[in-house]
């Protein structure tokens, strides 16, 4: 079990409480968090949705989730009975002036200043504005409430801009918490720690040494059942915008001043700038949208992106991207980011591709170092490199592999990474939640993309649910003399 600090008592209240994200992840994740002995016994969890529930139907509906989203082995029902008077439900539509925030404020104590009180807007983003201002209006958002702001912000940069301006209004930039619950991922954050306290690494992290890049979330699932959303959304703006760019402005960062969060969000901020615009020769050459067909999911047979949708559609269920840096570090280096819905496998990864060596002193060709970072599943780093292969009385080289598992090295639970984040809102610590203009960064830069894809001027490819994705994703990395990763052994 992961150390843990202390936090204060605090009120947390959720708004959309009886949705996906609260029951997935939320709950079993407070619930974790208890065990690990940081939610104290006064804290509140306060849920609200607009469905009329009593506490006692509320609290059921949450043991159904923990009932399915924790591991049986952490199922321990005094330990539950102990949740679930820590949960509370109220009645209420959050964006409407007129709904019962008298029963909320009532459960929310207003004389103790030593609590800590959290928002999580965990509904429609189009609702955050209405709900800051009710908040606001109705006396809620007192001393130095927090707000986390659950993604997308927006689906481009105008629309990220009047969320941001209108929660701007009632909270400040301090207290405004944007979650990206990839930043929760403890082998995300390892990415700074492999970095820059290892000159094995820091040293030969550049385009004088790196050839490529690539950055990976391929996941197994369908849309499941979030076709409204994500056939809104796609995958340009469920994963790229948000988690594959935070992957990305790790790995690309110049060292930050220090580990404040400020340092590290300049740091970040100052990567997403950088990356070269895409223009009309880009967007075709550089990019490849696709939309999975009916395909074998192992031995199963399932339908297609449209079958399952049960309409016609022009949303991308899988994005593979070239990206370039334009600063002296990575000049040339290309950055291949790809992610989809119904690939092969899931696994979310970042593998470094070295520069061959120029010698040849070896009768054998020396091969490229790869560094892997595994995200997820099997948390961990495999790095192969050449070694002289002993089978042969010359010099041959072979290659060799270290692998390292992270669980087992350090004799621990890898925690969902809503956990993580969820307290570090009540501890109002920001380096892990998303500045706004990192926000506007990543719309910034998207933007020519979304454009030439709404104008419908490049293809929409097509691959198999269950393959590694279409052709043309791989022709765009033959066209860098590079292929995807899809080894999954490393
Ligand atoms: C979410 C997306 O943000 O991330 C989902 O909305 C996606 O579509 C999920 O499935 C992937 O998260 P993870 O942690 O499973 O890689």
């Amino acid at each position: 079990m992961s150390r843990t600090v202390t936090v204060k008592p605090f009120d947390y209240v959720i708004f959309g409480a009886t949705g996906d994200l609260t029951m997935r992840k939320l709950l079993p994740g407070f619930y974790y968090r208890m065990l690990a002995g940081q939610v104290p016994e006064e804290a509140r969890i306060i849920g609200t949705a607009r469905s009329p529930l009593t506490r006692d139907a509320y609290q059921g509906r949450a043991l159904e989730a923990l009932k399915k989203f924790i591991k049986k082995e952490d199922f321990d029902d005094a330990k539950i009975q102990r949740f679930l008077k820590l949960v509370h439900y109220v009645s209420l539509d959050g964006s409407k002036p007129e709904s019962d925030w008298n029963s909320l404020r009532a459960l929310i104590p207003q004389d103790k200043a030593d609590r800590v009180r959290v928002f999580y807007f965990a509904t429609a983003p189009n609702l955050y504005g209405a709900i800051a201002k009710n908040l606001h209006d109705k006396k809620l958002a007192v001393g130095d409430a927090r707000v986390v702001l659950e993604k997308p912000i927006g689906i481009d940069l105008a629309s990220a801009n009047d969320i941001n301006d209108s929660v701007g209004q009632y909270f400040k930039e301090e207290n405004i918490f944007r979650i990206d619950h990839y930043l929760g991922k403890e082998t995300v954050q390892g990415v700074i720690a492999l970095r820059f306290s290892n000159p094995m690494f820091e040293a030969v992290w550049s385009s004088d040494y790196i050839e490529s890049v690539q950055i990976t979330a391929a996941e197994t699932v369908g849309v499941e059942g979030r076709a409204a959303y994500y056939d809104e959304s796609g995958a340009l703006r469920d994963m790229i915008q948000n988690h594959l760019l935070q992957v990305l402005a790790l790995i690309g960062m110049e060292k930050p001043a220090s580990m404040a969060a400020d340092d590290v969000r300049d740091a970040k901020v100052a990567v997403l700038q950088g990356l070269k615009p895409f223009d009309s020769r880009t967007v075709a050459s550089h990019a490849v949208r696709g939309q999975y067909v009916a395909g074998k999911m192992g031995s199963e047979n399932v339908p297609g992106y449209l079958e399952e949708l049960g309409k016609e559609s022009q949303t991308e269920t899988y994005v593979a991207l070239c990206a370039e840096i334009d600063s002296p570090r990575w000049k040339n280096v290309p950055f291949f980011i790809r992610t989809a819905k119904r690939l092969e496998q899931k696994v979310s990864e970042v593998v470094i591709t070295f520069k061959p060596t120029e010698s040849r002193l070896f009768p054998t060709e020396a091969k490229r170092n790869v560094l892997a970072i595994r995200v997820q599943p099997d948390e961990g780093i495999s790095w192969t490199f050449n070694a002289k292969n002993p089978v042969h009385n010359d010099f041959s080289l072979g290659q060799a592999t270290m692998r390292v598992d992270f669980a087992q090295t350090f004799q621990t639970r890898y925690p969902d990474a809503y956990e993580r984040l969820m307290l570090d809102a009540v501890r109002g610590d920001p380096i892990l939640f998303i500045r706004r203009d990192e926000v506007e960064a990543a719309w910034t830069w998207l933007a020519p993309l979304m454009k030439a894809w709404a104008d419908k001027a490049t293809p929409m490819a097509h691959y198999k649910a269950g393959s590694w994705g279409p052709d043309e994703a791989r022709d765009m990395l033959k066209r860098h003399h590079a292929q995807w990763h899809e080894d999954m052994s490393l």
